[in-house]
């Protein structure tokens, strides 16, 4: 069974960003799997790594938005970004040397990272796009 299921709940109503948030689901659901499955230490990290360099690309497009137009709230919303992608970044140091950190628990507080950001500051942030993007 999938750990995160996509839900109306999760749309923010902006298009690319909906988007970027489908896949991020996706991805989350595969490493969940690929842990559950004992799928070998090659295949986790490739999926974990492929996570890691999505969430980048992610919030550097989120985060260009919110310069392009002007977001009130941009540095509060960067700074987030900036903390997760340290936890993320020292995930996988600690995966790549070889200790066993993919556990449950780290994925539950994925799982609840991305859906309260999500429903949370990158709702208000496309609240405010879509006043600038008509
Ligand atoms: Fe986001
Ligand atoms: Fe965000």
């Amino acid at each position: 069974m999938a750990l995160m299921n996509w839900s109306k709940d999760l749309e923010v109503n902006f298009p690319k960003v909906d988007d970027q948030h489908r896949s991020l689901v996706d991805i989350v659901n595969n490493l969940h799997d690929a842990m559950k499955l004992g799928k070998g230490r090659d295949e986790v990290g490739k999926v974990l790594h492929f996570l890691a360099d999505y969430t980048t690309s992610h919030f550097k497009a989120e985060e260009e938005l919110m310069t392009r137009h002007a977001y009130p709230e941009f540095s509060t919303h960067k700074q987030i970004h900036t903390e997760l992608l340290k936890q993320v970044g020292d995930l996988v140091k600690q995966f790549d040397g070889g200790q066993a950190v993919l556990t449950l628990k780290v994925m539950s507080f994925l799982q609840e990272w991305l859906t309260k950001h999500i429903k949370v500051e990158d709702l208000k942030m496309a609240s405010f796009l879509r006043t600038r993007v008509a």
